[in-house]
């Protein structure tokens, strides 16, 4: 009997695989493709306090082994979120975590939307996001100072009636150092990490194609920094990791939880494909018996021992 379970704070997930935020909306959507409980967990597109329209079009640029986006943290709101959109997909899938992803521009932004989430039943865990690449305030630069990630993850735990995991910026900064201000603020995990500056150039005008010009690059071309980053932190922090970064496979998921993750999203793959989780679930007990792996959580960080 092969087990692909986890556990985290008494949480369940059925299997480690879950989407990334932004590519799965706030559940029906990626709903209407298959039933959402194949997932271990589903991860809502990060709200904000206020609707965001996002950045201009276009804010997608292709690459041959992934893609680049400058979205701009499109959402409809805090409130909106609450009343209409988590409601009926916790009430759906009871058993299903639900990971609420939040955004914003201030630490009091931030604390504003646990308020009014707090108060939605069904919510399981905060995907706290100080890490968005393209937005103006807020964003990464909340993730690029060990400091002002300590405040934040202390004042986020403070008003937080579920577990925090701060999704951190693998761009321009010491991520170790930020994981471990993190950890030592009271964060319960962290998730690791968002998507990688970059750009594209039409190559008929020489002008940018992004409307931002640079945006983030995810997808298959940044596993292997992906899984560093993870290997990396798992060293020095203690508490559970999401990885994340251009997983395409159930043997990246397994590659991922030897480096230190206990649960694993899909983002990028899932735009081209909204299949694609579904697909990486199925096959993931065949990657197991190839592997002899009979228990998944008995492989987190099993690659540390190498140290
Ligand atoms: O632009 C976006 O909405 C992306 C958000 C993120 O990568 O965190």
């Amino acid at each position: 009997m092969l087990d692909t379970k986890i556990n985290l704070f008494g949480i369940e997930f059925k299997n480690p695989v879950m989407n990334a935020s932004g590519t799965g909306g706030y559940g029906k959507e990626l709903d209407s493709f298959y039933p959402l409980d194949t997932l271990g967990g589903f991860v809502s597109k990060s709200c904000t306090f206020n609707p965001r329209f996002g950045n201009p079009l276009p804010r997608i640029a292709d690459a041959s082994l992934g893609c680049l986006n400058c979205i701009g943290l499109t959402n409809p709101g805090v409130k909106k979120l609450a009343q209409e959109e988590i409601p009926p997909i916790v009430n759906k899938y009871p058993n299903l975590p639900y990971l609420c992803s939040i955004a914003g521009e201030t630490k009091e932004e931030y604390i504003k939307e646990i308020e009014i989430l707090n108060k939605v039943d069904g919510i399981d865990i905060y995907e706290i996001n100080i890490s968005c690449p393209n937005v103006e305030n807020g964003g990464m630069a909340l993730a690029s100072d060990p400091n002002l990630a300590y405040q934040i993850t202390k004042e986020c735990k403070k008003a937080s009636k579920h577990p925090i995991f701060m999704k951190l910026t693998p761009n321009g900064v010491d991520i170790a150092k930020i994981a471990i201000e993190c950890e030592k603020a009271g964060a319960d995990g962290l998730i690791l990490a968002n998507s990688y500056q970059g750009m594209r150039i039409d190559l008929r005008t020489g002008k940018p194609i992004l409307s931002r010009k640079i945006g983030g690059y995810g997808g298959p071309g940044i596993f292997p920094m992906a899984l560093k980053v993870i290997y990396q932190c798992a060293k020095v922090t203690s508490i559970p990791i999401i990885g994340v970064g251009g997983v395409s496979s159930a043997e990246d998921v397994i590659e991922m939880l030897y480096a230190g993750a206990s649960l694993v999203e899909v983002g990028s793959l899932n735009l081209k494909d909204p299949y694609a989780c579904k697909k990486i679930v199925d096959e993931l007990e065949n990657v197991m018996k190839e592997y002899n792996i009979t228990s998944l959580k008995d492989i987190i960080k099993g690659a540390l021992k190498y140290e």
